[in-house]
């Protein structure tokens, strides 16, 4: 081969690398946008209770001359208000953020601001939420990138029970590996044997369409192996037929922490 040609097939490859990168970073949106969809039915109960509040105090206020009455009026309807702009800051942050960069985290604030965006979901399916906290590692992470893996092991969790039931987050530091580790464990269905060596694996899912079309992309998962590793970190899970099922990330923790443990 030509040294020309060599060259223009280096061109091309990088070409091609170039594209494979950008199909990823649609591919991990798309993955989070369907997450956001999973939501949505929550959000949109939460916004109508807080309508519900808004309108009634409103109409209380209007009704009632006294100074009082109707500075208890405004007080409810600032507060519905400011509640409704923490829900919207919080999903649109998780939405659209794309950055790339990598920063120091602390793991319980980030398990929070998931908790903010799920806690409705639970509560309207009838999931009991527990947090642990016993430590607080920072880690050097992508913040939405991981935000949008406990976002996913959540939405499974909660599939997984359809019923209701209970969901435990964890975080704490391993002290005999020293990482910290985050457990996410529901006390779902449970994955049988044969199904658990493919969950991780892109486009295996056991979920049926419903009546909308739609069903499990089977991203999820695979998703989570990927930014966990990337994070030179692991993750792990645990599974009882009729128990539940436990996923555990693990991360490597910056010095500071290991100094402040
Ligand atoms: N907590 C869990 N309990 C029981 N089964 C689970 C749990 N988490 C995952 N699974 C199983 O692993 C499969 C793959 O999960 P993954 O999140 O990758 O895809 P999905 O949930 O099916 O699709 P999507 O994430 O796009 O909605 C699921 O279809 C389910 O069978
Ligand atoms: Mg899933």
């Amino acid at each position: 081969m030509s040294n020309q040609t060599i060259e223009s097939l280096e061109i091309r490859v990088k070409e091609l690398e170039a594209q494979v990168d950008d199909y990823q970073k649609q591919l991990i949106h798309a993955q989070k946008m369907s997450s956001v969809g999973a939501l949505a039915s929550s959000i949109t109960h939460e916004f109508n209770n807080i309508l519900t509040t808004v309108i009634n105090y409103a109409k209380l206020g209007l009704r009632h001359k006294e100074e009082e009455r109707r500075e208890k009026a405004f007080t409810k309807i600032l507060s519905a208000g400011q509640r409704a702009a923490k829900i919207t800051t919080g999903m649109l942050s998780y939405a659209r953020g794309s950055e790339s960069r990598q920063e120091p985290v602390d793991l319980v604030l980030l398990v929070k601001s998931v908790v903010a965006l799920v806690e409705k979901d639970l509560q309207m399916n009838r999931v009991n939420l527990h947090t642990h906290f016993d430590s607080s590692p920072e880690v050097v992470m992508n913040p939405n990138q991981i935000q949008q893996v406990l976002v996913n092991l959540i939405v499974n969790a909660r599939q997984a029970m359809p019923t209701g039931g209970r969901l435990d987050l964890a975080v704490r530091v391993n002290q005999e590996s020293n990482l910290a580790e985050v457990i996410v464990r529901d006390s779902g269905a449970g994955i049988p044997s044969e199904q658990l060596k493919h969950i991780f694996d892109q486009f295996y899912t056991t979920k049926e369409a419903d009546e909308n079309g739609q069903g499990g992309t089977g991203l999820g998962l695979s998703l989570a192996k990927e930014v966990i590793e990337a994070h030179k970190g692991r993750i792990r899970v645990e599974s009882a037929i009729g128990k539940g099922t436990a996923f555990t990330l693990k991360f490597p923790i910056t010095n500071t922490a290991i100094e402040a443990a």
